[in-house]
C-alpha cells in the first residue's frame, strides 16, 4: 500500500499534540537489545506506537514500540524502541513510516543502531562497527511506488546514505573513548533465517563486512528527506560457517547485553557531540 502525504502529516500531527512545544532533533531507531537507550531519555514523553494512527506495531523480541521523546546528552532526541523488519511481515513503507513522520516533526538526523552478523573474518564478535555504505540491493525499495515530492526527488542519489560529517564525528569519539570502532559496509538480507554458509561467502565477494535484517531501508527513507545519518553496529555473533556453531537469537541477545556500557557509551559520546 502506497502511504499519502496526508496520512504522514496526520500521525505527525497526533505526535505534536502530546509533545507541547517540544520539537525533536535526533531520531533514533534502535535495534536488538539496544532499546535500553530509550529508557535513559530525560523527561520523556513516551507514545505506544498504537497511539499514532497509520503506525503499526512491532512483534519482534526485544523491541517495545513506542517512541520515546525527551533529551539525552543534551540533544532533543527522537528514539523509536523497536523498529518494524520486512521479515514480520511489513512492507518496506511500512518498516520505513515512521522516518518520515519524523523527519515532518523535525528530525534532520537519524542514528541507527543494530546488531548484526560479522562477515569480516579479520574481527570478532562483540566489536562494534561504523557504517560507512550499505548494499541493499537484492530487495525492493522502500521508495518504490508513487514519489512523494514533499519528502524527496524520485531518484536520489545515494553516494552518501550515511554522512560523512557524522562517520567523522563517531571516529573521533571513539578514539576519545578509547573504544576501538571498525569500519565497514552492512549488508542487508531478508531474514527471519540466518544466512547458508554460502551466502555469506557470496556477501563477502560481494563486499560486505556485516550482514543484518533492518536498517538498510529506514537510511534509504532517511536520505531520500534529506536526513543526515550516523549507523553504528554491534557485531553480535560471527556469521553462518564462519564457526562451527549454530546461530540463535540468545546469542544475539546476550553479546547486546555484554555490549551495552560500550555501545552506550559510545552512542551516547556522539550525542553530545553532535
Ligand atoms: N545475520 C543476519 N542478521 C543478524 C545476524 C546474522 O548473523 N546477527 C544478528 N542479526
Amino acid at each position: 500500500m502506497d502511504y499519502t502525504m496526508e496520512q504522514y502529516r496526520a500521525s505527525a500531527r497526533a505526535i505534536r499534540e502530546r509533545l507541547g512545544d517540544f520539537v525533536p532533533k535526533v531520531a533514533m531507531v534502535l535495534g536488538s537489545g539496544l532499546g535500553y537507550l530509550g529508557d535513559e531519555v530525560e523527561n520523556p514523553i513516551a507514545i505506544d506506537y498504537r497511539d499514532i494512527p497509520h503506525f503499526k506495531a512491532s512483534t519482534a523480541p526485544g523491541h517495545k514500540g513506542r517512541l520515546v521523546f525527551g533529551t539525552l546528552e543534551g540533544q532533543r532526541v527522537a528514539v523509536m524502541q523497536g523498529r518494524m523488519h520486512h521479515y514480520e511481515g511489513y512492507s518496506y513503507e511500512e518498516v520505513s513510516y515512521a522516518v518520515r513522520v519524523l523527519r515532518l516533526l523535525g528530525c534532520d538526523t537519524l542514528i541507527v543502531t543494530n546488531a548484526a552478523g560479522c562477515v569480516n573474518t579479520g574481527w570478532k564478535a562483540g566489536d562494534l562497527m561504523l557504517i560507512t555504505d550499505q548494499i541493499k540491493m537484492f530487495s525492493q525499495s522502500p521508495l518504490r511506488g508513487e514519489n512523494l515530492p514533499d519528502f524527496g526527488v524520485r531518484f536520489p542519489d545515494a553516494s552518501h546514505l550515511y554522512t560523512p560529517r557524522l562517520q567523522e564525528l563517531a571516529r573521533e569519539t571513539a578514539a576519545e573513548q578509547g573504544i576501538p570502532l571498525r569500519e565497514g559496509v552492512y549488508f542487508y538480507c531478508y531474514g527471519p533465517q540466518y544466512e547458508t554458509p554460502a551466502e555469506i561467502r557470496a556477501v563477502r565477494l560481494l563486499g560486505g563486512d556485516a550482514v543484518g535484517m533492518s536498517t538498510a531501508p529506514e537510511v534509504i527513507v532517511a536520505g531520500h528527506c534529506g536526513m543526515e545519518v550516523l549507523g553504528l553496529t554491534l557485531l553480535s555473533n560471527m556469521a553462518a560457517g564462519i564457526l562451527d556453531q549454530p546461530l540463535s537469537e540468545q546469542e544475539v541477545l546476550d553479546a547486546a547485553a555484554a555490549a551495552r556500557e560500550k555501545f552506550s557509551g559510545l552512542v551516547r559520546a556522539c550525542l553530545r557531540k553532535m
